[in-house]
Parts: structure tokens; sequence; C-alpha cells
């Protein structure tokens, strides 16, 4: 096994010479030659808005796909993945709390939590109870009430539906769960105890965590604070 097979098996997620840009959008969005994360790690991301940290989340996770570069997460390139295997690969092995939610309305927020084991066998494979019983679980520890659980989505609050995602992020144990502003709509008691189920969750599981906020006040329960500026190199590179 050569040296950068070793690295890529020991990183979550491996990012080599990656750019992006939105088309249309006149530019670059990032350029990051080399960015890596170890497994288990727990990373916390900032940067001003616009910067592109929403942008990498989503090139991480395979929802779009880069202009260059090679992204390796829990050891497989994205790019050697169709488009269809990548979905299927998010769904078992990423869990994605979206800073818009991406819940879906009509369904209930149970029906939500559990989305990810409809589509992944090896998130059902993870369970040490049945998936409902997970997912309850879950949302107890997140201070969603037993009733919510069966209103559709629609009907929450914003606080209430991104505790929603989180828990549909996290069931089934998946390798690598990213998260969006996750804690944005909540107050500050909340955001704490989400931390704190969000931390415990991961250490239980050995999940690495990429955590973007603006909220610095949390940033001190990471192992690693990441500023986007400091690994995208947009602007930077001398011409020619
Ligand atoms: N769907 C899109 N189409 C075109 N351009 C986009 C799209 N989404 C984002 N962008 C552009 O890409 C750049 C980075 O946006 P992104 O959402 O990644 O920033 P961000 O760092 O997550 O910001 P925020 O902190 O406000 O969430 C911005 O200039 C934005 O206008
Ligand atoms: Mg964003």
């Amino acid at each position: 096994m050569d040296d950068d097979t070793n690295t890529r098996e020991a990183s979550a997620i491996a990012i080599a010479d990656l750019t992006f840009a939105w088309p249309g959008a006149g530019g670059v969005c990032l350029d990051v030659p080399d960015f890596k994360v170890s497994r288990g790690e727990r990373v916390f991301m900032h940067g001003p808005s616009g910067s592109g940290k929403s942008t990498l989340l989503s090139l991480v996770a395979g929802v779009l796909e880069p202009g260059a570069g090679r992204i390796v997460v829990l050891g497989q390139d994205l790019a050697a993945l169709s488009a269809r295997a990548r979905d299927r690969y998010r769904a078992a092995n990423i869990g994605f709390v979206f800073q818009m939610f991406n819940l879906v309305p009509y369904l209930t927020a149970l029906d939500n939590i559990l989305l990810p084991c409809r589509f992944s066998c090896e998130r059902v494979s993870r369970l040490e109870v049945p998936a409902p019983a997970e997912a309850r679980r879950l949302a107890e520890r997140l201070d969603l009430e037993a009733g919510l659980l069966d209103r559709p989505a629609s009907e929450l609050s914003v606080g209430q539906q991104q505790r929603v995602a989180a828990a549909r992020a996290l069931i089934g144990r998946p390798g690598l769960v990213i998260a969006d502003e996750p804690t944005s709509a909540l107050d500050a008691d909340r955001q704490q105890r989400f931390l704190d189920l969000l931390l415990a969750e991961c250490d239980a599981a050995g999940t690495t965590l990429l955590f973007v906020s603006h909220d610095h006040r949390l940033s001190r329960r990471f192992e690693r604070l990441v500023e986007l500026r400091d690994i995208n190199h947009v602007g930077r590179r001398a011409p020619g």
C-alpha cells in the first residue's frame, strides 16, 4: 500500500486539488489544494457568509460534483461512483443536517427521521433496536415531545424541524455527519443540549463530524477549528 493510500484510509475526508465554480456565477468559488479530516475527528468550520462553506459540504456529500480534483470520503473516491451509486453511498454513510433542513413537508416528523432507513439497508443493519424505537430515542434526546412525531414536518416550528433534521442525520450511525449551521434556530440552552447529544452520539458510534457554524461559543467543544479561507485558495494562486 503506498503512502497516499494509507493517508486516504486514515482520513474520513481527503480532498486534493479541488476546484468548483457555480455555473454563471462569474468565477471559481472553491480552490482547495489539500484538506483532510481524520476518522472520528470533530471539526468546527467557520467563515464569512457567502465564502463557500455550504458549497464545500455539498461537494463532500457528493450532492455537487467538482470541476476538478478528488474527494475521498471514508475511503471511497466519489468520482468513481455513478450518480445513483453516489446517492446510495451517501444514504448509507453520510448524515447531513442541511442549512435549510430539507425535510419532506408532508411526511410526519417520525417518517422524516426514518427516511435514511428507507433508502439504506446499511443504516438499518447498524441499529440495535427497531428503527422506529431508535427514531423515538433520538427525538427524545433532542427534546422533541412524542406528540410532535406524528405531525407533518410542515407544522413544526423551525427549531423543531432543525432537531428532526439532526435525528434524521444520526439514525443508523453513519460514518460521517455533516452539519450546516444546525443550531441557528435554537435557543442558547437547546443549542448546548443539541451539541451534547450530537457529540455523544458521534463519540458512541466513532462518527466523524464536520460542523459549520457562525457561533464561536460552540467551537470550544471541538478538537479542530478550520477557517474556510485557510484551506480555500481562491484568488491566491499566482497567474499562469
Ligand atoms: N445554487 C447556487 N447557484 C449559484 N451560486 C450559488 C448557489 N449557491 C451558492 N452560490 C454562491 O456560492 C457562493 C458560496 O455560497 P455558500 O452558500 O456556499 O456560502 P456559505 O459560506 O455557506 O454562506 P452562509 O454562511 O451565508 O451560509 C456565494 O457567492 C453564493 O452566491
Ligand atoms: Mg451556508
